[in-house]
C-alpha cells in the first residue's frame, strides 16, 4: 500500500540499542558469578569464547557515557542471572545486584531508560545439572529470580522483557549452545523445555503486574515472518505451518494464554506433546503481556517438503530450516545477503510489524534487528561501515511505513549498541555502533571506536528519524 504522506515517528520515541550480558560483559567467572550453560557450552573452533568478551563489566561507565553520546533514549542490556544466583537458586550474589545497580543508575543519570531482560541464553549451570528446563523446579527458580530483579531494580526500571528469543532456543538451540548437540532428536524434549519456559514466563508477568503496578513487561521472540516459495497451495500450506511453529506458538501462548491450534496438531502428530499439570493452562491464561517485543533479522522462506529429502539450511550453515514432511526452508530470488549468507528483507520487516499487530493488537518494541558484518579499521581510526546504514536505514524506512499503516510502534533497539561476541560465530561478525579493538584471540586494547554509522544513528535520533538515509 502506497501513502501520501507519511506519519512522523511518535514524539517519545524509544530510541535504543541493545546487548545481553554474557556476548559484551565478559567477566565471566568474578564477583561471584556463578557459570551458565554458555560457559560450560563447546562453542566453534575459531572463534572467540565470552569470557572477556567486550570486558564492559569494567568498563560499563565509559559505554554508558559513549551511547549517551550517541543520544539513546533507552538501552536494552540482559542481566546475568548467574551474577544474582550463582546456583540459580539459593542465596542471593549481593556483589550481582551491585553491579546491576551501578549500570541502572548510570543509565539513568545520563537520562537512559533501562530496558532489561531478565534471560537471555545464559540459565544457570547449576540448574542444568539438576535437569534444567525439564525439571518444573527451573520455573519456580525463575520466579524466585524475577522477584528479586523486580524487588531490587523495580524502583528504576520500567520495562521488561521476560526471555529472549525463546522460539531459537527452541528450534535452533545447538547452534547458539543452549541445547546439546549429542542429542540425537532433543525435539520431544525441547517442546516439555518450551511448555515450561511459557509457565515460568507467565508467572513472571504476573508477578510483574502484582508488585509494579506501573512497571510493563512482554515477551521477545524472534519473529521472521514465513513466505512461501510459490502460489503451490502446498507451499502456502507449509509456510502456514511454519509461521505457527516458527512465531505464533509463542505468542498465542503469551498474549491469549493458549496453543495454537497448527502445532498442537503438529506436537500430537510427531508425538511431541509436553507433559502438562492440571493448573498449567490457568497459569498460561492469568498473565497479560504490556507489549510484543521481538527480533527481527531476515524473512524465511519455505516449501512444501520432499518427504525423502534431509532437512537443509539457507544461509547460515548452523541454523536448519526444514523438516520432512513438514516444510523444508529455501532461498528467496528477490532477496540479497549478508556476508555470512544471512537474507536481507526491510519490507518483511514491514510485513512482519503488521501480522503481529494485526494478530496481536498490543504495543510493539523492536529490540534486535542489525547487521553483521567483518568491519575493517582504516588508519586513523575509521570505520567506514556504509553498509551497516544501509541495512539500518532500510528498515527503519519500513518501521515509517508500518507506522503510518497504523502499528502502533514505541521503540527500536537495533543490535547491537556497541561490537560484542556472536552467539557463535566470533566478534569479528560485528553489529555495533562502537567498535571493540580486539579480535578472536589476540584482546589488543579493547578500546572504542566510534563508526560512521554512529554518527549517522546519532542524526537519526536527533532529528527523531526525520532523517534516515545515509545522504549526510
Ligand atoms: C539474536 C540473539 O538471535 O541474534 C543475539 O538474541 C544474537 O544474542 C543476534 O547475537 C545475532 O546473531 P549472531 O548469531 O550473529 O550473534
Amino acid at each position: 500500500m502506497n501513502h501520501k504522506t507519511l506519519k512522523p515517528f511518535p514524539k517519545d520515541f524509544l530510541w535504543g540499542a541493545s546487548t545481553s550480558a554474557y556476548q559484551f560483559e565478559g567477566a565471566w567467572n568474578e564477583d561471584g558469578k556463578g557459570p551458565s550453560v554458555i560457559d560450560k557450552a563447546l562453542h566453534p573452533e575459531g572463534t572467540a569464547d565470552f569470557k572477556v568478551a567486550s570486558d564492559h563489566y569494567h568498563r560499563y561507565k565509559e559505554d554508558i557515557a559513549l551511547l549517551a553520546e550517541l543520544g539513546l533514549k533507552a538501552y536494552r542490556f540482559s542481566i546475568a542471572w548467574t551474577r544474582i544466583y550463582p546456583n540459580g537458586t539459593g542465596e542471593v550474589n549481593r556483589k550481582g545486584i551491585e553491579f546491576y545497580n551501578h549500570l541502572i543508575n548510570e543509565l539513568i543519570a545520563h537520562g537512559i531508560e533501562p530496558i532489561v531482560t531478565m534471560y537471555h541464553f545464559d540459565l544457570p549451570y547449576a540448574l542444568e545439572e539438576k535437569g534444567g528446563w525439564s525439571n518444573r523446579e527451573t520455573i519456580d527458580a525463575f520466579e524466585r529470580y524475577a522477584r528479586t530483579l523486580f524487588r531490587e531494580f523495580g524502583d528504576r526500571v520500567k520495562y521488561w522483557l521476560t526471555i529472549n528469543e525463546q522460539n531459537t532456543m527452541i528450534l535452533h538451540g545447538s547452534a547458539i549452545g543452549t541445547t546439546d548437540p549429542g542429542i540425537e532428536d532433543p525435539r520431544k524434549m525441547l517442546y516439555q523445555h518450551n511448555h515450561h519456559m511459557l509457565l515460568a514466563q507467565a508467572k513472571a508477568m504476573k508477578l510483574c503486574h502484582e508488585v509494579l503496578p506501573n512497571a510493563k513487561i512482554g515477551p521477545a521472540p524472534n519473529i521472521a515472518y514465513v513466505y512461501p516459495a510459490s502460489s503451490k497451495p502446498e507451499d502456502v500450506l507449509a509456510a502456514q505451518t511454519f509461521n505457527s511453529i516458527r512465531n505464533w506458538l509463542y505468542l498465542d501462548a503469551a498474549v491469549f494464554g493458549r496453543y495454537n491450534s497448527t502445532v498442537w496438531g503438529y506436537m500430537e502428530e510427531k508425538g511431541y506433546t509436553p507433559h502438562m499439570e492440571v493448573e498449567d493452562m490457568d497459569i498460561l491464561a492469568g498473565a497479560n503481556p504490556d507489549f510484543i517485543a521481538f527480533n527481527y533479522y531476515n524473512s524465511i522462506t519455505v516449501k512444501a517438503s520432499e518427504e525423502e529429502k534431509e532437512a537443509h539450511s539457507t544461509g547460515d550453515e548452523h541454523i536448519v530450516i526444514g523438516e520432512p514432511g513438514v516444510y523444508q526452508g529455501c532461498s528467496n530470488p528477490y532477496l540479497t545477503t549478508t556476508e555470512f549468507g544471512w537474507e536481507v528483507d526491510p519490507i518483511g520487516f514491514r510485513i512482519t510489524l503488521r501480522e503481529l499487530y494485526d494478530r496481536y493488537h498490543l504495543p510493539l518494541i523492536v529490540t534486535e534487528n542489525g547487521l553483521g558484518a567483518y568491519d575493517k579499521l582504516e588508519d586513523g581510526d575509521v570505520i567506514n561501515d556504509d553498509y551497516r546504514i544501509d541495512y539500518l536505514a532500510k528498515h527503519l524506512e519500513q518501521c515509517q511505513l508500518a507506522i503510518t499503516d497504523g502499528v502502533e510502534l514505541f521503540g527500536y533497539s537495533p543490535w547491537s549498541a556497541i561490537d560484542l561476541v556472536s552467539t557463535h560465530q566470533g566478534i569479528n561478525k560485528r553489529y555495533g555502533f562502537i567498535y571493540v579493538n580486539r579480535d578472536e584471540f589476540d584482546l589488543k586494547d579493547l578500546r572504542r571506536i566510534k563508526k560512521k554509522s554512529f554518527y549517522w544513528y546519532q542524526n537519526v535520533i536527533k532529528t527523531n528519524g526525520a532523517i534516515i538515509s545515509n545522504s549526510k
